[in-house]
């Protein structure tokens, strides 16, 4: 093996067979932080091992709690003993939980330092709606080169916050600033993910008292402590989402376990309508297919309920297997095309665009951004030995796919941005007929 490991990926046959969706990255980790707000024990169920969970443990370790594992999937954290204000720079360098810190060690210590640090290669991803929702809460912050630093001087107090956009962070930064701040607070335009309604759930279970109300508004009443729960984390959507895609590009069929369907909601849509199948075989359990030949579509992501921004690699790589020219006009981030040139690299017809060729309102228009892309297809993939190198976690399993759909031999590098998210994905693909394998 090679000192940076790295996947060989032989494609260009139909991928079936079986394959469980880990519990979901973007609630484990806020789940993760929630847990610090309760002066007890918290354990979170079918907790995935990935590498930003293994991040997160060290942060939370960092600042004082006591972490254990348990089985393969529960995740103890006591946050009896939370002591230390001071985020340390995640070992990854991009990462988005120490924003979310800020709101959860100002309640806990007074006062939080926590590092600038980035997320994915996808867009800018500013924290400026963290930073206004905690100064709404009455935090003070001062802003250096080495991060930020909050303090405060008495309790926070609850605030009225209208947010800029239905930010998935900053609705969350909101919910652990509200929880515990003196009064009731009401945050307008928050994001209504899957992942933010566990949070909420879960918060509540702790002892919150939060009310999402149907107009994307939350009534937050503070109290004063929180306790400790047992939650369990919900099944990833957006891997689940990559696995269909996967079986009606190959036009094999995979039975996706550990997923509720009421999360991909508005993922069936789209994916019938470009010609994949859905059966519903149990509870957690679903079959994807191809129905019939793949057909072309226009589609724009956007927040939740509409297409999530995580679906649209996996979809554009089964859209390369499509007749027809199909649209995506992302309107989440503002750069989110760039592994479309990997696709091209194997064969694939595709075209980015500054312009909206979409009909949402979205932020980006006349701003340039390369944030429209059109794809061209059906059009047969093929790798001569490539190598793929992968910029970020989602894009990252997009080519995968790609590989496996593609006739041939290819080789994915810096693949821990993949492990990332989804965590040996060698052993959990082993119910698959996928042929990859670490170089
Ligand atoms: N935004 C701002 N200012 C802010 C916060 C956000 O301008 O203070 C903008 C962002 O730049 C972006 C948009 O708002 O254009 C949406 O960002 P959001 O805050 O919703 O994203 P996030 O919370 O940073 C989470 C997920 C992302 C997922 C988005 C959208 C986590 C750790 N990440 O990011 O997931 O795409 O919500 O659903 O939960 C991934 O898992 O690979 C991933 C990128």
């Amino acid at each position: 093996m090679s000192p940076t490991p790295r996947y060989l990926i032989r494609g260009g046959q139909p991928v079936g067979g079986r394959v469980r969706s880990l519990g979901a990255k973007n609630f484990a980790t806020k789940a993760m932080v929630a847990a610090l707000l309760a002066e007890g024990k918290t354990t979170l169920l079918n907790t995935p091992r990935i590498g930003d969970v293994d991040i997160t443990c060290d942060l939370l370790a960092a600042a004082g709690a006591t972490l254990a594992w348990s089985g393969d999937a529960d995740l103890e954290i006591d946050a009896a003993s939370i002591r230390s204000a001071r985020v340390p720079v995640p070992d990854s360098g991009s990462n988005r939980i120490p924003i979310l810190l800020l709101g959860v060690l100002l309640h806990r210590l007074g006062e939080a330092q926590v590092p600038v640090v980035s997320g994915c290669n996808i867009g800018a991803r500013p924290v400026d709606f963290h930073l206004t929702a905690a100064r709404m809460f009455g935090a003070e912050i001062e802003i250096s080169r080495g991060g930020y630093h909050a303090s405060r001087k008495g309790p926070l107090v609850a605030c009225h916050y209208t947010l800029p956009y239905p930010s998935v962070g900053a609705t969350e930064s909101c919910l652990y600033l509200g929880v515990l701040a003196k009064g009731t607070s009401i945050i307008e335009n928050v994001a209504t993910e899957p992942e933010i309604i566990a949070l909420i759930t879960m918060l509540n279970a702790m002892g919150a008292r939060i009310q999402l109300r149907p107009n994307r508004e939350l009534v937050i009443e503070g109290v004063e402590r929180l306790y400790g729960t047992r939650f369990e984390v919900l099944g990833d959507r957006i891997e689940a989402a990559s696995w269909a895609a996967l079986a009606a590009a190959t036009d094999g069929e995979i039975t996706v376990d550990g997923i509720d369907p009421a999360t991909l909601i508005n993922f069936f849509g789209p994916f019938n309508a470009v010609g994949g199948g859905v059966s519903i075989e149990g509870p957690k359990s679903i079959r994807f297919f191809r129905r019939h030949a793949l057909r072309s579509i226009v589609l724009e992501t956007d927040v939740f309920p509409g297409f999530a921004t995580d679906w649209q690699q996996p979809f554009a790589v089964m859209l390369t297997q499509a007749a027809g020219a199909s649209v995506i006009h992302e309107t989440v981030y503002e750069r989110r095309f760039d592994y479309l040139e990997a696709l091209a690299a194997l064969g694939a017809k595709t075209q980015i665009e500054t312009g909206c060729l979409g009909s949402v309102d979205c932020r980006f228009r006349g701003r340039d951004f390369p944030h429209s892309a059109i794809i061209l297809g059906p059009t047969p993939l093929h790798s001569e030995g490539l190598t793929l190198d992968v910029p970020d976690l989602r894009a990252g399993l997009a080519y995968v796919m790609a590989a496996a759909l593609a006739k041939g031999e290819t080789t994915i590098t810096s693949i821990s941005r993949i492990e990332r998210g989804y965590g040996a994905l060698i052993e959990r693909t082993r119910g698959l007929s996928l042929d990859i394998a670490l170089a």
